[in-house]
């Protein structure tokens, strides 16, 4: 079966790309760093579904075979969930820049409660939709620790673990993570219709 994933963050691309290897024999994982052509895609969603939807489907208008896509935010309970679908925009700056900014909000707040929450949007050649969710409920730390992962993730502990996402091995980050949780539930489906061969 071919998939292809509608994301350019390599980061990204090699998380989802790792799991659905692992996970559905002779898949082939392709993605919009694939094309030929560029697309741009503006995330202006109000919501992490819309998003993904989106991100899908302009991919998807190329290839018109399975296509998936994810959006993911940060929600921190203290900010009234934000920054959310900002997530990647939060301070206008990398992902150094969002840390920052996160950590100088947080400073006086006592509850550091914070979840990440990942949809994924699944596109059949035929040209259904569905949406896969999966989040991952931790805590924001003081200063960050780690260097693996990408983005929050040094600032990011999940619930019931001492080390941050960024100091987590890849599978184990997998296996606990919102994009993990939701991607399992994609694999569980692709695996229900997956054609042989
Ligand atoms: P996107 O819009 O789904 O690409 O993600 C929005 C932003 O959330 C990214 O730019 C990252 O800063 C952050 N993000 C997404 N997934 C993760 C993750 O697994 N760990 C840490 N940060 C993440």
């Amino acid at each position: 079966m071919r998939v292809w994933v509608a994301t350019a963050n390599r980061d990204k691309l090699k998380e989802i790309k790792r799991i659905l290897e692992d996970e559905i024999e002779g898949i082939r994982v392709f993605s919009t760093l694939d094309l030929d052509e560029k697309i741009h895609i503006l995330e202006d969603g109000k919501t992490l579904e819309e998003n993904a939807l989106k991100k899908a489907g302009a991919l998807f208008e190329k290839v018109r075979e399975w296509t998936i896509a994810d959006d993911t935010g940060l929600e921190v309970y203290a900010l009234d969930m934000r920054p959310g679908v900002y997530s990647a925009r939060y301070s206008g700056g990398g992902y150094r820049d969002n840390v920052e900014k996160l950590l100088e909000e947080l400073r006086d707040k006592e509850d550091r409660r914070a979840r990440f929450r990942t949809v994924f949007a699944v596109i059949s050649p035929e040209g259904k939709e569905w949406l896969f969710e999966g989040i991952c409920e931790g805590s924001i730390i003081k200063e960050p620790r780690g260097d693996g992962g990408f983005g929050y993730d040094p600032v990011f502990l999940p619930d019931g673990y001492t080390q941050t996402f960024a100091e987590l091995n890849p599978g184990e980050k997998d296996r606990i993570s919102h994009r993990g949780r939701a991607l399992k539930k994609v694999v569980e489906f692709l695996r229900g219709v997956a054609q042989p061969g």
